[in-house]
């Protein structure tokens, strides 16, 4: 046991109920607000009077238990749920791993996008429950709603991992995803049409 920094946990039993977008036993929930989303979204006026108009929540996080440490593999499930700003569809902030490390999602409820790039390419996955996208080391990652339902996945990572959301802000993503007749389109990242 003397290579680890910290004992590992103990085996654990964890329940996922895909419905309830939940895992029990659980750990730290995360929400995040439309006030929440500083930079992510084209339309900046469009972001500013959803402020404004309640403050919606996007999406939340709800973590099992397993913690963020190196050598441990922590699991979540997001919900984004529907909606758009200026056109733009609901999606997560998106995050670069500082220690590059790959990651699987695992479509529950929903349908979205897992939208990655690696600072010159981006790449888009269809995501429906049963799909599994896999995010490979060095390709920043962002999640969107393309449906009228809440969209909901499973993410496994490696702890040591870590969340970099400034990468985003500085590098882009590459893409944006827009609502459109035919349910979404993927336009460049600088353009919000
Ligand atoms: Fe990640």
């Amino acid at each position: 046991m003397s290579a680890f920094a910290s004992l590992p946990l103990d085996p654990l039993r964890i329940v996922l109920d895909a419905g309830a977008g939940t895992l029990t036993p659980e750990g730290p929930l995360l929400t995040r607000r439309m006030s929440d989303m500083t930079g992510a979204f084209a339309d900046t006026a469009a972001w500013r009077q959803a402020q404004a108009a309640g403050d919606p929540v996007v999406y939340t996080v709800a973590s099992s238990p397993v913690p963020e440490e190196n050598r441990e593999l922590p699991q979540s499930i997001t919900t984004i749920y529907p909606g758009d700003c200026g056109g733009e569809l609901y999606m997560t902030k998106g995050h670069q791993h500082p220690d590059a490390q790959g990651e699987i999602y695992l479509g529950l409820s929903g349908v979205g996008g897992l939208l990655m790039f690696d600072g010159e390419r981006s790449h888009w996955i269809d995501m429906a429950p049963g799909v599994i996208g896999y995010i490979p080391p060095g390709w920043a990652h962002r999640s969107v709603n393309v449906g009228a339902e809440p969209y909901r996945f499973l993410a496994v990572y490696p702890g040591c991992a870590g969340h970099d959301y400034d990468w985003v802000l500085r590098n882009g993503m590459g893409r944006r995803a827009m609502r459109a007749a035919d349910g979404y389109e993927l336009v460049p990242f600088g353009s919000s049409s």
